[in-house]
């Protein structure tokens, strides 16, 4: 069981990912769990402390969400942020005033002395709010200990039991002395320890990897991407040979991927690796598709086929191996993301035909992207393959506007590679967050040398972003543009006008399909 660790209930704010890193920076586990997670549950797993998350609802509203009261005798610190801090209030006799407007951005706030929370703090700083309501009256035992000019309590504690409250978001970087506001919270007033570490992470993973699998085999489903790649050495690093790993080669992929990782799992690291050279099936059940969502069905619908025909073969593995990571699970749990239109289907490993009873085996399910590639780096994984960009699922066959063609694949695979080997060489490239190439069923006239031609456009897409839900076009400096322009131009027959894509998301979506 993890000891020193905080429990963050989430009540549905765009924040909760971030408390919970914020907390994992100081080296202190935290994981988020639903907000009607009950005290009893809760306090069996003995948390150091408790934070409740803020949230877009107001404590008014008709099925706002509501913590289990109980979580207040569990004996735990607890420090509630933003709706947090009104449903302490509430939930403690407090009175929460509506809000008549949103108080959003910057507050100037005095904080008042006599609290653990802002100890070592001056006694103003600038704070980031984003409010409606507010809390009017403190419930008994409380007192205020921060105000701003339109915030009488901006901020209370109740001492003595150890719950404090925020008007205020402490986790983002707006909010000066954050860190220290919460660092206040995990240690001198949780009394959390401050050691938890990735490399010991690593060592009790593999242990706890032996144990679950014991002498049994495990399958799996290789893509080349930092998630699978790690947790396919993680795994071989607990059971050898007893791994087994299906990659399967849709055609779609980046030129020269397959290659990559054969060179990467099986010459390097000795795995057990079976590619399956899937292409030409690929091909042929895409043959006259031409809309976006079409064709990911029947990309998404052959992977799991072809998938489900090779695990077949490892009939007598008992285990089934994923790449699932913290943001896929709080997604899937969350109780407040309600049905939100789908934009695009995404694809990865879907579920498998009922005859394939697999127990999942799931090791980076606690873990962040970039604690992922943290993992990573402990294990002695190539930086190249663990800073790679994210790659769709439905790889080039998104990337490919309209009918996907093998010939299609090869020269968009070429423009591909020139945008990576020039952009490679920016040295910004670390924090671009996608290049890449796109082929549009357009035909335009060019001339070269003295002939005229007629060739395929190729769109350049280069973003920023930091989590995919919003992004903005790269200010790519233009030497580059004019490199990439060039090369494509001259080296890929097949294309002859390059254009830059400068949409930001949203309106736009990052792939154009
Ligand atoms: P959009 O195009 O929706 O993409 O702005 C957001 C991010 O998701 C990636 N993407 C996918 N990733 N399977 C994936 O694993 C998919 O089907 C898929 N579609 C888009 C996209 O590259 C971007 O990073």
């Amino acid at each position: 069981m993890q000891r020193n660790w905080i429990a963050i209930l989430d009540f549905g704010s765009q924040y909760t990912q971030l408390i919970a890193r914020r907390v994992r920076e100081q080296q202190v586990y935290s994981e988020i769990l639903r907000f009607d997670t009950f005290a009893a549950k809760l306090g069996g797993r003995r948390p150091a402390g408790i934070i409740l998350s803020g949230g877009p609802n107001s404590v008014f509203e008709k099925g706002a969400p509501l913590c289990d009261p109980a979580l207040f005798s569990l004996g735990v610190p607890v420090l509630g942020i933003c709706y947090g801090m009104q449903l302490t209030a509430k939930t403690l006799g407090g009175v929460v005033k509506p809000g008549n407007h949103r108080e959003y951005g910057h507050t100037q706030i005095e904080a008042l002395p006599g609290n653990r929370l802002f100890a070592g703090l001056p006694s103003g700083f600038s704070v980031w709010m984003s409010h409606g309501d507010q809390v009017e009256t403190l419930p008994e035992g409380f007192t205020v200990s921060a105000r701003s000019s339109s915030c009488p309590n901006a901020a209370m504690s109740n001492e003595a039991r150890n719950w404090y409250a925020l008007q205020f978001h402490p986790e983002v970087v707006h909010t000066q002395h954050g860190d220290k506001i919460l660092r206040n919270f995990l240690f001198p007033i949780c009394g959390c320890a401050g050691d938890w570490k990735l490399s010991s992470w690593v060592d009790e993973t593999v242990g706890k990897l032996k144990e679950q699998v014991g002498n049994e085999h495990v399958v799996l489903g290789l893509s080349g991407g930092v998630d699978s790649s790690v947790v396919a050495v993680l795994l071989h690093k607990a059971i050898g040979d007893r791994l087994h790993c299906i990659f399967v080669d849709n055609g779609l992929l980046r030129y020269g991927e397959d290659k990559q990782v054969e060179l990467m799992f099986r010459t390097k690291l000795g795995m057990d690796l079976y590619v399956i050279d899937a292409k030409a099936r690929f091909y042929a059940a895409l043959k006259g598709a031409e809309e976006p969502e079409q064709k990911r069905k029947i990309i998404g619908r052959e992977f799991i086929e072809v998938f489900a025909e090779q695990a077949r073969r490892f009939k007598d593995c008992k285990f089934l191996g994923q790449g699932t990571i913290y943001p896929d699970v709080i997604e899937s749990v969350s109780p407040l993301k309600g049905p939100s239109q789908t934009i695009k289907s995404h694809h990865n490993v879907g579920g498998l035909p009922p005859d394939l009873k697999f127990e999942l085996v799931e090791p980076l399910r606690e873990l962040f992207k970039d604690e992922v590639r943290a993992v990573g780096r402990v294990l002695g994984m190539d930086a190249e393959l663990l800073d790679r960009q994210p790659f769709p699922g439905p790889g080039m066959g998104v990337r490919i506007l309209g009918e996907v063609t093998a010939e299609r694949v090869a020269l968009i695979q070429q423009a591909d590679l020139r945008v990576q080997e020039e952009m490679k060489k920016l040295p910004g490239y670390k924090s671009v967050w996608q290049s890449f190439a796109i082929l549009l069923p357009v035909k335009t006239v060019g001339v070269m040398g003295d002939q005229r031609t007629y060739e395929n456009v190729c769109v350049l897409r280069v973003v920023d972003s930091i989590d995919a839900m919003t992004a903005d076009w790269t200010r790519v400096p233009y030497d580059t543009l004019a490199r990439i322009s060039n090369r494509i131009i001259n080296e890929v027959r097949g294309i002859n006008r390059v254009v830059f894509d400068i949409s930001s998301k949203p309106p736009a979506t990052i792939e154009w399909e």
